[in-house]
């Protein structure tokens, strides 16, 4: 069934004020597999299933895709529907940012690697419309991906740090059958870059290898991830291993449990990447 759609932070809480239980997955839309299984699992876990559309401009830079992102709304609301969402709450950029707007959010030392210096301002601007967005659904389960592993775990903080009333759930990255992580700009890469995309959870799949064969020295592990994408892509802005909770970079040997995380240039299209290791199956 299709959802009911809200476009102002006033109609959507009086929505969510009168449910039992709310749970919410915050999206910029051109939703895909991934986005899909976070909406079933609302779907499960809330009583008002709740999605928000919404491409935030504060989370774009200058030079980065925000006037041409996709924003197949029609095709969104059916999916979104179809995967068990009851309201869709699409606000304006007024809506979210009225005349005058100023405060930000920002979580400094998480969003200080990674992403973070390829990106500036990127995660402030997460968390300012995460933090709102939080705000206007209120008491809820919040789900997000774990392909933005940055972007959850700078959320997590914020959450915790801000006491706002949400529980933060992360599920897994979805693959194709091909292993290629989903994404929204996927849709970008012509054939041929599609097949060089590959590399990225190619790498992935050969530091989980080499980790599962007993390697735990850092460089090892990030030179294994490093090799395909550095034969495949045309630009890498980061291959790294760091602490799955801190996001520091490991200089040496990784315990028990390390985040390799890579960030490259396909063609025109900055593509994402990342494995918490151990790992469960192909390159997760
Ligand atoms: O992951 C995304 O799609 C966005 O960063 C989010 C969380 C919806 C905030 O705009």
């Amino acid at each position: 069934m299709r959802p009911e759609v809200v476009a102002t932070i006033a109609a959507l809480r009086a929505r969510t004020r009168a449910a039992g239980s709310v749970a919410f997955v915050p999206t910029m839309g051109a939703l895909h597999e991934g986005h899909l299984t976070l909406a079933r699992e609302a779907a499960r876990r809330g009583e008002l299933a709740v999605m928000s559309i919404f491409v935030n401009p504060l989370q774009f830079g200058p030079n980065e895709d925000f006037s041409r992102y996709p924003r197949p709304l029609e095709a969104d609301l059916d999916k979104a529907g179809e995967a068990g969402t009851h309201l869709v709450f699409a606000p304006t950029p007024d809506e979210m940012y009225p005349p005058g707007d100023q405060t930000r959010v920002a979580v400094p030392a998480l969003a200080r690697g990674l992403c973070g210096p390829h990106r500036p301002g990127h995660f402030d601007g997460v968390a300012t419309v995460v933090c709102k967005l939080l705000n206007a659904v209120g008491p809820c389960v919040a789900i997000f991906g774990r392909k933005d592993y940055q972007q959850l775990k700078v959320i997590e903080r914020m959450v915790r740090d801000l006491a706002i009333p949400a529980e933060i759930v992360g599920m897994p990255i979805v693959r194709e059958p091909d292993g290629l992580a989903m994404s929204s700009r996927n849709a970008y890469l012509s054939p041929p870059e599609r097949e060089r995309a590959l590399s990225l959870s190619r790498g992935l799949a050969s530091a989980r290898a080499i980790f599962a064969a007993g390697e735990r020295d850092a460089a090892a592990l990030r030179a294994a991830a490093h090799s395909p994408v550095a034969a495949a892509a045309d630009s890498i802005d980061y291959v790294t291993v760091a602490d799955p909770e801190s996001l520091e970079e490991l200089a040496s040997a990784v315990g028990d449990r390390a985040l390799v995380a890579i960030a490259a240039r396909i063609g025109r299209t900055r593509l994402i990447d990342n494995v918490v290791l151990p790992g469960l199956g192909a390159a997760t």
